[in-house]
């Protein structure tokens, strides 16, 4: 039976994902470190993990096949726990990751990873601990799918995709719901093949953007 860990099931995406997991019939263990932000959320299928990402977090991990990392430390916070979370914990999740034999590793990274210098002074260091995190996984050995979206924002679902980075700075957005709706699409499809994908909304379904 596929179980998948969402690491950051209690932040935006977080908690539009795991509903969507969950209303999918699937099994999901909720990484937080406040269960009560779950409390919304009623499923047989759901387990709650409490763990702090700054400390060890490797027992979430048990008897899980998939793992979601979709965590991140948040815009109003600092450099200091962008290392701590963006970078440190994405690169650990991806270490216990491999010593549990995860199946298929799905990280949330951000457009502008593949590049950090070519970003404004103050994003370089989100960008560059994105950039690190998304190595490290590459190069773990695991079956892994980083997906680099694009300015996240709180509109309604379009439902259409697009991985190409669109001409324009400002369009180069997508919404949380279709983040999510996006992930569902990874977790279910499991996609042969490791990947690094930008994704924006477009004019696109996702099956034929991810195909
Ligand atoms: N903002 C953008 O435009 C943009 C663009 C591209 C990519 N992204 C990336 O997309 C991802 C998701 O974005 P979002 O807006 O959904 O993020 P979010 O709402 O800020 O959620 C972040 C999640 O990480 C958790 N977290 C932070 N520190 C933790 C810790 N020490 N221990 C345990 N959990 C911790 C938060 O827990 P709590 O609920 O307890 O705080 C929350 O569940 C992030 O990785 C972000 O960098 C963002």
């Amino acid at each position: 039976m596929k179980k998948t860990l969402i690491i950051g099931a209690s932040g935006q995406i977080g908690k539009k994902f795991t509903q969507l997991m969950l209303d999918d019939g699937n099994h999901v263990v909720a990484l937080v470190r406040d269960k009560s932000k779950l409390s919304a959320i009623n499923n047989e299928n759901l387990t709650i993990v409490e763990a702090d990402l700054t400390k060890d977090f490797g027992k979430a991990f048990k008897q899980c096949t998939n793992v979601v990392f979709v965590a991140g430390s948040g815009g109003n916070t600092g450099a200091d726990k962008t290392m701590l979370i963006d970078l440190w914990a994405a690169c650990r999740a991806a270490d216990y990751a491999k010593a549990n034999a995860i199946e298929h590793f799905i990280l949330v990274s951000s457009i502008g990873a593949d590049a950090p210098s070519e970003g404004s002074e103050s994003m370089q260091p989100y960008l560059i601990a994105k950039h690190m995190a998304d190595e490290h996984l590459m190069r773990s050995g695991l079956h892994y799918s980083i997906v680099r979206p694009g300015t996240l924002t709180n509109d309604a679902a379009k439902g259409k995709f697009t991985i190409t980075r669109p001409a324009q700075k400002e369009d180069a957005i997508i919404t949380r719901d279709d983040v999510a709706k996006a992930l569902l699409f990874i977790v279910n499809n499991s996609p042969k093949a490791n990947t690094v994908t930008e994704l924006f909304n477009g004019s696109k379904s996702i099956d034929e953007v991810m195909k």
